[in-house]
């Protein structure tokens, strides 16, 4: 699936109740100014609420259009963008909220440990991340990949009846200041049995927000262009605004012309077989058929050569086996005159007097 499409397809709001647990779960009990990130914010209801609940400046990053409309009147700072081709500062967000979407990379490759990888460099040390995936996606590397850059790794199901529907998991996690090297440490981290927690009942506060690490202002800036700009910048720049480009390619129509000579019988066979007289009527005589032609790309063998060459062994026949690309033109027309021969259908192959069909020219 294309970036876009894929964007529209993958659209799954984080619910409401969750958003609650989650803001449960996380305070700012010294009120440290920080930031929070929502790379894939959707309507961006969820990384407002918990921005508001936690103090903090919240950014979103949203591919699709009407989506990001939505989420950049309720976010302090949003872009439309691809988050994979957006700059955000390293280190600079206290919280990153991340409830990708739900596909692949092609090739069986899930996208979720390239969203964990994308994100973790721009979470400060001791910034808290939140990571919404489906709970058959939580696999060995991915919990090594935890293991290795944070500590404190909490795993919470949704609550049901939300559950149902995708098996959804909260991972929390604390970023660690540096990575993890003890290979034995991340691999026993990362095969020990998952104690999933319940949202269900009181929550006890498990994360404080960091005091922030990077004043005002940071990079967060996107390098995406949209289809619609795209094409606005084409049309406004571009080869499109030359007029010699232009006069050359575009080709008015002013309705049927009248050719200044009469065409050639091999100019009227070149355009029938062109398909650009298709579905039109031509009359011999009192004949009147229905034209359709077109061109098809092919290749044909030819005989091998032999060809004598020195080698350091003496000298050598090689075969040279040789195959050259041709154009197949094909008219079929249909005679439409009323009278005993109506409906008569004639094919035309193009071939040269000996039977060959035409070789294509350079
Ligand atoms: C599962 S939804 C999550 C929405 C929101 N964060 C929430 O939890 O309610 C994923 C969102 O990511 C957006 N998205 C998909 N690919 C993206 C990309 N490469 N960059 C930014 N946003 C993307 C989709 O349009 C969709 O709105």
């Amino acid at each position: 699936m294309r970036t876009i499409a894929r964007a529209k397809a993958g659209f799954y709001p984080t619910p409401e109740p969750v958003t609650r647990a989650i803001a449960e779960l996380i305070q700012n009990p010294s009120g440290h100014s920080g930031r929070l990130c929502d790379p894939c914010c959707g309507l961006g209801q969820p990384a407002r609420a918990l921005a508001q609940s936690l103090g903090l400046v919240s950014f979103g990053i949203e591919l699709d259009r009407d989506r990001f409309q939505e989420s950049k009147i309720i976010l302090e700072d949003t872009l439309r963008s691809d988050a994979f081709a957006t700059s955000i500062q390293k280190q600079s967000m206290s919280l990153v909220f991340l409830n990708p979407p739900y596909d692949d990379l092609g090739k069986r490759q899930r996208s979720e440990p390239a969203w964990l990888r994308l994100l973790t460099p721009v979470l400060q040390p001791g910034g808290i991340l939140v990571f919404i995936i489906p709970e058959p996606r939580v696999t060995k590397d991915l919990r090594r990949y935890l293991a290795t850059h944070y500590r404190q790794i909490a795993f919470f199901r949704f609550p049901h009846p939300e559950y149902l529907a995708f098996r959804q998991v909260v991972i929390f996690g604390e970023k660690t200041a540096s990575p993890l090297r003890d290979r034995r440490r991340i691999d026993a981290l990362a095969t020990e049995e998952i104690a999933y927690q319940s949202f269900e009942g009181r929550l006890t506060p498990l994360y404080a927000i960091p005091p922030q690490l990077i004043p005002e202002p940071i990079e967060f800036r996107s390098h995406w262009v949209s289809p619609e700009d795209q094409l606005a910048e084409a049309a406004a720049h571009g080869i499109w605004r030359d007029p010699r480009i232009h006069d050359a390619l575009h080709f008015p129509v002013t309705g049927p012309c009248t050719p200044l000579m009469p065409l050639r019988k091999g100019h009227l066979a070149r355009m029938i077989a062109a398909g650009m007289l298709n579905n039109q009527t031509i009359a011999t005589g009192s004949t009147r058929w229905i034209i359709k032609g077109f061109t098809d790309k092919t290749t044909k063998q030819l005989p091998p050569e032999e060809e004598y060459c020195d080698t350091p062994k003496g000298q050598e026949t090689r075969t040279v086996t040789r195959v050259i690309e041709m154009f197949v033109p094909q008219i079929q027309a249909w005679d439409i005159t009323e009278g005993p021969s109506y409906g008569q259908h004639v094919i035309v192959n193009c071939v040269d007097h000996h039977g060959a069909v035409t070789p294509e020219t350079p």
